[in-house]
């Protein structure tokens, strides 16, 4: 009988997020039944969205997300022992699912980690690509796309498809390192935002405004570009506001802004195009995606960045990583 390590949600989160919120726990996994499949985890992802969206789940629960995993017996039709997998079946190192709630993986070139199906060709990837090319598009050649949290999962695809579609790339992040990798990428700008004013340096770098401003940050970064850096009929999709994740007391709710007339006034007055999105709605472009994505990986026009924590164990210390900044691009952990 097949044994599971599996992480419990035990406690709510309070502020950043602590390692005794979560409990190690093993689970007996039977054999599969008709329509059944046998699956053990090779890579599970962190991202900060598990911060908010556990909020509405009850204590107890196993801590929600999305993993890569192998095949090890199958008694579905649909899959083989052997088989790459996608999942959303939470931190567990082993599991047994219905075929259903299986994707098979079948887009990575050869010869790359498999781990960037959580990546650049997975989850994050799409959301750069849907969120820059579908909501904030089209993208013109010439335009300036600035995007924050750039050295992030998302932030990194996001410029570098800006660059693909012959844009000049803005990106901020939080180390003087981070921005190092940032110009190695590609971006014709960037900046540490722990050590810049945003205003000034960004009035330098797009004197003329910025076009589209994808926005992973919110709060106060938010305020100041949409109050006095977009262009005449810029675009902004909302992809998310990382920097409100861990406040106490939900000053913002999950909203980033500041009710401040300017913000408002500005976005009516530039008759900016504002828009929250979930990658989840485009997924019936999933596989146009992932195959795109894939083939300017295969040209060399995208590159994966990622930071592979060893050890399923030290999940809740990867989560608490990404959400403190340690992470360069996508943040996985190696089972
Ligand atoms: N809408 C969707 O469907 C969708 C899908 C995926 C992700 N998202 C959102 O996209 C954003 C990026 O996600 P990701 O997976 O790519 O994560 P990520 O950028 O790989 O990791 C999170 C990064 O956020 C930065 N950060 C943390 N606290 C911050 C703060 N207070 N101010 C500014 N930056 C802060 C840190 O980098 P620094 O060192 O630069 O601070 C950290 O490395 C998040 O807001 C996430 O919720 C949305």
């Amino acid at each position: 009988m097949a044994v599971a390590k599996v992480f419990k949600l035990v406690k709510r989160f309070d502020g950043l997020p602590k390692e005794d919120d979560f409990n190690l726990v093993e689970e007996e996994l039977a054999s599969p039944k008709e329509g059944e499949v046998l699956c053990k985890t090779i890579y599970l992802t962190v991202d900060p969205y598990m911060r908010v969206y556990v909020a509405a789940l009850p204590l107890g629960i196993t801590m929600i997300g999305e993993v890569l995993a192998r095949v090890t017996e199958s008694k579905s039709p649909d899959f083989k022992e052997g088989d790459l997998v996608a999942s959303r079946q939470g931190w567990s190192s082993a599991f047994l699912a219905t075929s259903d709630k299986l994707e098979k993986i079948t887009h990575l070139p050869e010869g790359v980690p498999e781990s960037l199906a959580l990546g650049c060709l997975g989850m994050p990837g799409r959301t750069a690509y849907f969120g820059l090319l579908d909501v904030a598009g089209p993208v013109k050649s010439g335009e300036t796309v600035l995007v924050n949290g750039a050295a992030g999962a998302v932030g990194t695809v996001v410029g570098q498809i800006a660059k693909i579609k012959g844009c000049r790339v803005i990106g901020y992040a939080g180390s003087d390192k981070k921005v190092e990798m940032l110009k190695s990428l590609g971006f014709d700008e960037a900046f540490n935002y722990k050590t810049v004013d945003l205003d000034e340096s960004l009035s330098k770098a797009a004197p003329k405004g910025v076009n589209i401003y994808f926005d992973n940050v919110g709060g106060e970064f938010s305020d100041t570009v949409l109050t006095k850096h977009m262009c005449l009929f810029g675009r902004v999709p909302i992809c998310g506001c990382i920097s409100q994740y861990n406040k106490k007391g939900n000053e913002h709710g999950l909203f980033p802004y500041s009710e401040g007339k300017m913000l408002y006034g500005s976005i009516l007055g530039k008759q900016l195009k504002v828009q929250g999105f979930i990658v989840t709605t485009f997924n019936d472009k999933k596989k146009e995606a992932n195959e795109q994505l894939a083939e300017w990986l295969k040209e060399g026009k995208l590159k994966y960045k990622e930071t592979v924590t060893e050890g399923f164990e030290n999940t809740p210390k990867a989560f608490i990583g990404l959400l403190t900044g340690e992470n360069f691009g996508k943040a996985v952990v190696k089972v």
